[in-house]
């Protein structure tokens, strides 16, 4: 019973200092590798989505590449894209990394989706879905909740 204490207050100050990280236990909705094993579907290019970084390029998984590129709605479940977040124009060095899944069947809608940003080395950061939703319900124009132009 003794040893409980001290235990107890190390896991309060492990989650405490972790406040701005999201549960490590959380895994990334994407391969860690997405750069070789995922599909390019949006070229680099400076993006359109300030105070998210500077420089994006979008991958998707190699089954929906095809169906993103050519805008074919809705997007089959299990759909997953990942925008990279580079801090130079030449898309090389990765800053974070934010990724949507697609797990319901259905079309333009936010909760169709489940949203999650990460580090490079694809620790999940904090849960801000309901700041990724807000954003993506109104830049998607009809198309399934994706935002990137072509
Ligand atoms: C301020 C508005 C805004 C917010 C907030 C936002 N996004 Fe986006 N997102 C965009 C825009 C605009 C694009 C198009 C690419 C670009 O210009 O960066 C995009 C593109 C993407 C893409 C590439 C696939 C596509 O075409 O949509 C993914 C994946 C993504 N966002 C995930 C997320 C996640 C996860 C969050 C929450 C952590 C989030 N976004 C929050 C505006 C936003």
């Amino acid at each position: 019973m003794r040893a409980c204490l001290p235990l107890l207050s190390v896991s309060l100050l492990l989650a405490l200092g972790c406040a701005e990280e999201g549960d490590p236990t959380t895994p990334p909705l994407y391969p860690v590798d997405f750069a070789a094993t995922y599909t390019e579907v949006r070229d680099c290019r400076p993006t359109n989505d300030h105070g998210f970084g500077s420089f994006i390029r979008v991958y998707a998984n190699p089954e929906a590449a095809a169906a993103y590129t050519a805008g074919s709605y809705p997007f089959a479940v299990g759909t997953t894209l990942v925008k990279g977040i580079y801090v130079d124009e030449r898309c090389t060095e990765l800053e974070s990394v934010s990724a949507m899944k697609k797990v319901g069947a259905a079309e333009n809608s936010a909760s169709a989706w489940e949203w999650q940003e990460t580090a490079p080395s694809g620790a999940p950061l904090a849960d801000r879905k309901k700041l990724c939703t807000s954003c993506h319900t109104s830049c998607t124009e009809g198309r399934d909740m994706a935002c990137t132009d072509p």
